[in-house]
This record gives C-alpha cells, sequence and structure tokens, in this order.
C-alpha cells in the first residue's frame, strides 16, 4: 500500500500522558511489586529497583493510583501516618497493611519521575475526605492534615495535580454504586469541595460511554472538570481466564476509537470539546482474571475460589503477540485523536496483565512493556497528516464466530523534536508479509525497528524470550520509501530529510 505524508502538514501535538500508565491495590501490583521490602533487590523504601528501572526506561509520565475497584472502600487516612490501621478491602477480599500509601506512593511517583494521578473513593467515601486529601497533599501548613503531612516527615506539600473522583461507579461491581442523578451531584460536591483547598488542581470523574451517565455529570459538575474518565478491557475474561487468539483479538480492532468517538460527540454537542478532555485512565486487551470477585459467598471458598485463580494472571505464556500489536494499535488510535484523548493509562503497568512481571530474583518485560519503549523513545510528539487511496483487509473471526473487517496495517506518522519523521506502522496480518511505501519529501535514509517474535504466540518469560526488538541499519533512499514488514509484527521507521 501506497502512503503520503506531508511533515509540514501538522495535525496536533500528542501529550505525553497519552503512555500512561495504572497500578492498583490488587494481588501482586503492589506489594510483592513494585513494592518488595526486605527483597535484595529492594531500596530503602521498599520498592525494587529493577521495576523502578523498566518504568523509568519507558519515561512513565504519569501514574494513577490507588484503583480501580479497590478504591471504593479505601480511607486513606488508615494509610498515612505512624500507626497504619489494616482493614479488610472488600473490593478484592483479602486484608490491606495499609503500609504502601499516599506517602510511599508520593516516594514512588518522585523515583520513577513520574506525575501522581490520584482516584479517590467515591463508593464509601465523601466531599469532606476527598477534600480533606488534597489537604494532606497541597496545602503548605494549614489546618489538620498538612500539619500531619508535616509531622509524617514531609515539610512540603506533595503537589498533586491530577484528581479523578471516583471509580467506575456506574457499574453494580463497584462498592457504592450510584444511580446517573445521584452521580452528577456528588462529582459537583466533591469538585467544589476539593478545589475550594487548591483552585489549581485539574479533575476527572468517571464515566463510561453511557449518554445518560455523561449528560448528567457533565450537565452537574462539567463545569468544575477538565477531564472525563473511561476505561476498556476488550478481551473481557474477568470470569473465564480464556484468552481471545491473535485472531480474535485482531477482530476487536475494528472499533478501537468507538469510546472515543461517543464521548467526543457528547462534548462537542455539550460545547466542552474545548475544555475537557478524555482521560482514557484504564485500557488493556484483556480483562484482569479474578472470577467471583463479586458473586463472593455463594458456597465459594474464598482461597481456592476468590484468591488463587488471580495466581493466574501471573502466567506469562499468556501474553503474546496478540497482546503486543493491540497494544500499538491502540495507542496509535489515542494519537489519531490526541486533540481530545489527553491521558490513557494501562492498566495496570506491574503484574496482573501489565508489561512488567516481577519475581523474587528479577522482571521479565512482557511484549508490550517494548511497545511503550518504542512509542516513547521512537515517534514523535506531532502528530502528521498521512493518507492512502488504497485498502488492505483482514476478515478475522472475533470469538463469538462473527466475520469483522480490519486495516490490515495500521500507520501513524509522527515529526519528532530533532526533525526525524517516525512512522509506526502494525501488520496485523498473522501469515503474510506487507509491503508499504510512502513519500516523504526530502528522505534521504531510513532505519526500521521491529518488534516481533517467531509466531502469533511467542511470548517473554523467566529464560524465555520470544518477543524481540531488533533495530535495522540506516538506508539511504529516494523520497519514495518502501518497507516490508513481518507478519504480526509492529514497526517504526525513523526518516531522516535533507536539511
Ligand atoms: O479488573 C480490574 C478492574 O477493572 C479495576 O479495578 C476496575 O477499575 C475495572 O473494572
Amino acid at each position: 500500500m501506497k502512503y503520503a505524508i506531508d511533515p509540514a502538514k501538522k495535525l496536533f501535538r500528542r501529550d505525553k500522558m497519552l503512555y500512561g500508565h495504572f497500578i492498583e491495590h490488587f494481588h501482586r501490583q503492589i506489594y510483592g511489586g513494585v513494592y518488595d521490602p526486605g527483597n535484595p533487590l529492594s531500596d530503602d523504601m521498599g520498592f525494587r529497583t529493577d521495576v523502578l528501572e523498566a518504568m523509568r526506561a519507558i519515561e512513565v509520565p504519569i501514574l494513577r493510583w490507588p484503583g480501580g475497584c479497590f478504591v471504593s472502600a479505601y480511607h486513606w487516612k488508615n494509610a498515612v501516618g505512624p500507626n497504619r490501621v489494616p482493614y479488610f478491602d472488600k473490593a478484592w477480599h483479602v486484608e490491606e497493611p495499609c503500609t504502601f500509601g499516599t506517602d510511599e506512593y508520593i516516594e514512588l511517583c518522585r523515583r520513577i519521575g513520574c506525575e501522581p494521578y490520584i482516584c479517590t473513593n467515591a463508593g464509601t467515601g465523601n466531599a469532606e475526605e476527598m477534600s480533606d486529601w488534597v489537604e494532606y497533599c497541597n496545602l503548605k501548613t494549614e489546618g489538620i492534615y498538612a500539619k500531619q503531612r508535616i509531622a509524617n516527615g514531609y515539610p512540603e506539600p506533595h503537589n498533586v495535580k491530577y484528581w479523578s473522583i471516583g471509580n467506575e461507579n456506574w457499574g453494580d461491581h463497584e462498592i457504592g454504586a450510584k444511580p446517573a442523578s445521584e452521580w452528577g451531584r456528588l462529582v459537583n460536591e466533591s469538585a467544589k469541595m476539593m478545589q475550594r483547598v487548591d483552585p489549581e488542581i485539574e479533575l476527572s470523574a468517571a464515566a463510561l460511554t453511557d449518554l445518560d451517565w455523561n449528560l448528567n455529570v457533565l450537565r452537574s459538575a462539567g463545569h468544575r472538570l477538565k477531564w472525563i474518565s473511561i476505561h476498556e478491557y476488550w478481551d473481557g475474561i474477568h470470569q473465564s481466564n480464556e484468552f481471545a487468539t491473535y485472531e480474535q483479538s485482531i477482530a476487536y480492532t475494528d472499533s478501537l476509537d468507538r469510546g472515543i468517538r461517543k464521548v467526543r460527540g457528547l462534548l462537542s454537542a455539550l460545547e466542552m470539546e474545548n475544555r475537557i478532555r478524555i482521560a482514557f485512565d484504564e485500557w488493556n486487551l484483556r480483562g484482569w482474571y479474578h472470577p467471583d470477585f463479586n458473586t463472593y459467598g455463594r458456597g465459594l471458598d474464598r482461597q481456592k475460589d476468590i484468591l488463587d485463580p488471580r495466581d493466574r494472571n501471573d502466567d506469562n505464556y499468556l501474553y503474546t503477540m496478540a497482546d503486543t500489536v493491540f497494544t500499538a494499535c491502540f495507542l496509535n488510535t489515542c494519537n489519531r485523536n490526541a486533540d481530545i484523548v489527553g491521558m490513557a493509562n494501562f492498566a495496570p503497568i506491574v503484574n496482573t496483565r501489565g508489561c512488567i512481571y516481577t519475581h523474587k530474583d528479577g522482571i521479565v518485560l512482557r511484549g508490550t512493556y517494548y511497545v511503550f519503549y518504542m512509542y516513547v523513545k521512537l515517534l514523535g510528539d506531532t502528530i502528521l497528516d498521512l493518507w492512502t487511496k488504497e485498502k488492505e483487509v483482514l476478515h478475522p473471526t472475533d470469538r463469538w464466530g462473527r466475520r469483522r473487517t480490519v486495516d490490515a496495517v495500521d500507520v501513524l506518522a509522527t515529526l519528532r523534536n530533532d526533525g526525524i519523521t517516525a512512522v509506526s506502522a502494525i501488520n496485523k496480518d498473522a501469515e503474510n508479509s506487507r509491503t508499504i511505501s510512502f513519500a516523504v519529501p526530502g528522505a534521504k535514509k531510513y532505519r526500521i525497528h521491529t518488534l516481533n517474535g517467531e509466531s502469533c504466540d511467542s511470548y517473554n518469560d523467566i529464560d524465555v524470550n520470544g518477543i524481540t526488538l531488533r533495530t535495522g541499519e540506516w538506508t539511504g533512499c529516494t523520497e519514495e520509501i518502501s518497507v516490508t514488514l513481518e507478519p504480526h509484527s509492529v514497526n517504526v521507521i525513523e526518516i531522516e530529510t535533507m536539511e
């Protein structure tokens, strides 16, 4: 297929928070994941230095915490200061030790070099508890909570700029679920109190692609919001853990922008599209495996039926080129909508379905990790206009036996600050190489970086390097560049042009 790229046609600049991440108090994301006191690989705060290094290498721009469902019964005051109060976490049916709380989280963000992004408890919590949290983090000395922070060893404010009100309070699976009418009022009252503490904070609120829910929260609280949060897990295997195959996973790529389009349309209809952006602050091809977490008690054994199955999320062979290719396709979708999508958070970053897997002696970087590495290191912030008159499609069968139609190749053109034109080119075809060509005015040499495995089912694990990132040599070229993309591969082509 032939594409045209005009480096002078700049569509928009993407926010670096498009490559954000999420971490929750679930299974081994925090405890035994990034926070592992006593492990020889951990630092003075108990953070795994190998995990910190991997997070810094992909320049994590923002890290959403502490949940997720976990947050909807979380009371932050139990987890600051010298007397931590362990409690039973009713979201995930385990005891939360509270040894990792707000101050540890802020310290983690500082050591990674990322923005903190705190999601508040709008389930059992209230406007006062949320605004007290802002006091603790952002007031210098005034009041009760700033003084507590100082007494806890943090004389300077944590300066948390990004806050979200609630997490999926629209769904019965969430503790403290609410009807749309109640949600709008709660968000407005909470936002009001939080911004009375610090008017500079940027607020989001839990939303989804439901018109009634979003209309209510935007009409009630839109004047106080800078963001609206949506989530999506395409392969909903929370209960079954039966992964969609490569072909079935590719079938999902025919609708990657559906949620963005629906929310964009509503923001435009309300004339809020220039003031409120989308925070896609949980996304992943795969749902997390945690069977029966919302139906527990029907004769189920907590350890055997509820907790032990979660260990299956750690099976690295499950995370193949399907996850890798899908992740790159979704990031391309976010880049193409970077005028309205300002933040996206891969859910989660460590363990569960994340891109970094930890074990007691080290880490495994799954295929999805290298997608972030390529996008952060090789693609530019400026999105260029790219077009083609041709169309090559695939007809994958989805997991319900329906035939879907998707583009065979997903291409995104960007311009880097160093003048390099960097093109992401994803070949979704499981069997066939695909050749693409593009004309770039003034092109003089290029090189291609390829992320791939021997097969669609390649994966990385301890002592298994099935998915690798290879960099080709610089090759002289004319303005017409033609490259052949391996089957099921993620590629970035760097193009140097004449001065
Ligand atoms: O499966 C994990 C959960 O998915 C997160 O806690 C929640 O935000 C989403 O429903």
